[in-house]
């Protein structure tokens, strides 16, 4: 799909991104897992830059989830590190990117330097009116609504719906209107399970280093076509 097809409804907001199948499209070409990854790091580059370019608001993508822990060592080591790379290059083009960016998730689990890339990174972005990109690291879902629940129980703060919305790792984001998944998975894997109550889903079997912006615009015209209810009539 072009772009021209969306140019006459209003486009989603908030978009979140599963980036799933990075494993299967290294095995497709009979690569390494880790070439994979590599590639669908490049793929979010190509991405973001396309919906920079078209004014999307806000993004947040799906890098490294809470249970991603589970996988062998050597991939853990080679996602971070990857993290890390791509951290860096955020902060050496911050200059001419527009972007503001921010991760969300537990980050007191990674290694300092990296902690401390993020926190430069958010620093030189903090002011910038380009897209708003939220990287989710060490994110989970559950996670995030434990760490604002408690939050609000340490400061002895009643527990309501919007206490723990104002709490949430997203809580500087619009709300959040459509979930993207790729490589044909349809779950949610711990992803935004608040934000995405009443969210609209997208599943496509486009693994994610092929993804590209013209399959953006297809979720984003399904989008449009869907009738929001919101549990109303
Ligand atoms: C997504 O690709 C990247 C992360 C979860 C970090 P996968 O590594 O899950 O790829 P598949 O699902 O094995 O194909
Ligand atoms: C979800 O993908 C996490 C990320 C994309 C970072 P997974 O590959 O980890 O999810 P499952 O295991 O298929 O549910
Ligand atoms: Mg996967």
């Amino acid at each position: 799909m072009s772009k021209k097809n969306i140019l006459n409804a209003p486009l989603p907001r908030h978009i979140g991104i599963i980036m799933d199948g990075n494993g299967r499209w290294a095995k497709k070409y009979l690569m390494k897992r880790e070439v994979g990854h590599r590639s669908g790091a490049q793929a979010l580059k190509r991405l973001v830059k396309a919906m920079t370019a078209d004014g999307f608001e806000c993004l947040t993508v799906y890098a490294f989830s809470t249970e991603n822990w589970k996988r062998d060592e050597a991939e853990v080591r080679y996602l971070m590190s990857l993290i890390h790379e791509y951290i860096q290059q955020y902060i050496d083009e911050a200059k001419k990117d527009n972007n503001r960016i921010r991760v969300i998730g537990d980050t007191s689990a990674l290694k300092e330097g990296l902690r401390d890339k993020i926190e430069h990174l958010e620093e030189l972005t903090q002011n910038n009116d380009g897209m708003l990109l939220n990287i989710a690291i060490n994110y989970g879902g559950r996670d995030e609504i434990v760490r604002a629940a408690s939050h609000l129980a340490k400061n002895g703060i009643d527990i309501t719906e919007s206490g723990i919305e104002s709490h949430l790792d997203t809580a500087h984001a619009p709300p959040l209107d459509l979930v993207i998944r790729t490589s044909g998975e349809m779950r949610l894997s711990n992803f935004l399970l608040w934000q995405a109550a009443y969210a609209e889903l997208y599943c496509t079997d486009v693994l994610w280093p092929d993804f590209k912006i013209s399959h953006l615009y297809d979720a984003v015209a399904q989008f449009q076509k869907r009738d929001r209810r919101f549990g109303g009539r």
